[in-house]
């Protein structure tokens, strides 16, 4: 058979593969059969050489015209696969599939709702920054300046080319102080945010995590009020039948300062899992806003005072939820996190 004979049988042959093309898989054979380097078509093109010089044009001429045949049937085949073929494979028995929707992580769902019951008894949302100094961290909050927690182990400095004060904020109680700088009295605020400690990672611990600091400052504010505050909270937000005490505590920023426990809203107060067998559970630290703190913040304490109070966030996610081991909350572990769809 000579090269024009063979020219002819070959687009005779793609004349009647086109319509068999049913599928990406087809059209890609097609492509491999014939349009790359060991395909049809080149070896018919390198039969070119052999054919009399006289034939050459007229021979010439039919291949180009295959090959364009060729080339546009292949485009117009993956075109039309690219876009549609897959559509008509859809196999509409098959069950949806399940969408997954994301949801407000556990700490801040939990967040939101400490923020929306102080709001409802008054107390504004105010914020500060995760980078601090020294004055908002510690001296104004009447932290000695020989205090254990300056020290490196607890305290992340930042590096800065001219200071040597500049770290990131141990606690939300910093904030009090930006309060008092740009509020006069009265102040009711509470101050969620991040903070940080250079500790161990742990179950018990992380070195980044969550408080929320509580402030009021009026005139005649006294430790009743604070009492009333936080058992009123947590009678709103924890059990609406708890019991408290207040156990003498020591802040630099408070005097006098207590921790506050509350009966466990699991067992009640006879001991159980959540509560450690001791049948109470520590809702936060607290006192009276130190005399120094308001003086080293330009209010005066002969007619002010106040009471401050601050607790951890992740504390109370791991206690209502029984978690027993703080790093879940930070795994992004899809097991752990679906259990808190609750938008
Ligand atoms: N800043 C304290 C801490 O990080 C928590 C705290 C305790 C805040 C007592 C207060 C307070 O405002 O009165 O452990």
């Amino acid at each position: 058979m000579n090269l024009r004979e063979q020219l002819l049988q070959l687009a005779t042959q793609i004349e009647t593969e086109i319509p068999q093309l049913q599928s990406r898989e087809d059209v890609e054979a097609f492509r491999i059969r014939h349009l790359v380097k060991k395909g049809t078509l080149q070896a018919l093109v390198e039969q070119l050489r052999t054919v009399p010089k006289e034939d050459k044009p007229e021979v010439g001429k039919l291949l180009n015209a295959l090959r364009d045949l060729v080339q546009s049937s292949y485009d117009s085949a993956f075109a039309s696969f690219a876009q549609g073929a897959s559509v008509d494979r859809i196999d509409v028995s098959l069950p949806a599939r399940d969408e997954k929707t994301g949801s407000i992580h556990p700490i801040t769902q939990t967040m939101d709702r400490l923020i929306a019951i102080f709001s409802s008894m008054g107390f504004e949302v105010a914020e500060g920054p995760d980078v601090e100094d020294d004055a908002h961290n510690f001296e104004r909050l009447n932290f000695a300046s020989d205090h254990p927690a300056r020290d490196m182990q607890d305290t992340f400095f930042v590096e800065h080319a001219d200071r040597s004060d500049v770290l990131l904020r141990t606690h939300t109680s910093s904030v009090q102080v930006r309060v008092m700088e740009s509020m006069k009295p009265p102040i009711r605020c509470i101050m969620p945010g991040r903070v940080y400690r250079n500790e161990a990672v742990s179950a018990r611990s992380l070195a980044e995590f969550h408080q929320i600091e509580g402030l009021y400052i009026d005139k005649g504010v006294s430790m009743a009020d604070l009492k009333g505050t936080i058992m009123a909270f947590a009678r709103k937000f924890y059990d609406e039948h708890a019991e408290f005490r207040f156990r003498t505590s020591y802040f630099p920023f408070t005097e006098p300062s207590c921790e506050i426990d509350m009966s466990c809203f699991l067992c009640k107060g006879e001991g159980c899992r959540i509560c450690k067998h001791s049948g109470w559970l520590e809702i936060c630290g607290a006192g009276m806003v130190h005399p120094n703190v308001l003086r080293a913040n330009g209010i005066d304490p002969e007619e002010y005072s106040g009471f401050a109070f601050g607790f951890g966030v992740e504390r109370v996610v791991l206690m209502l939820t029984g978690i027993d081991d703080i790093r879940h909350l930070y795994d992004n572990d899809f097991r752990v996190l679906s259990q808190f769809t609750a938008q």
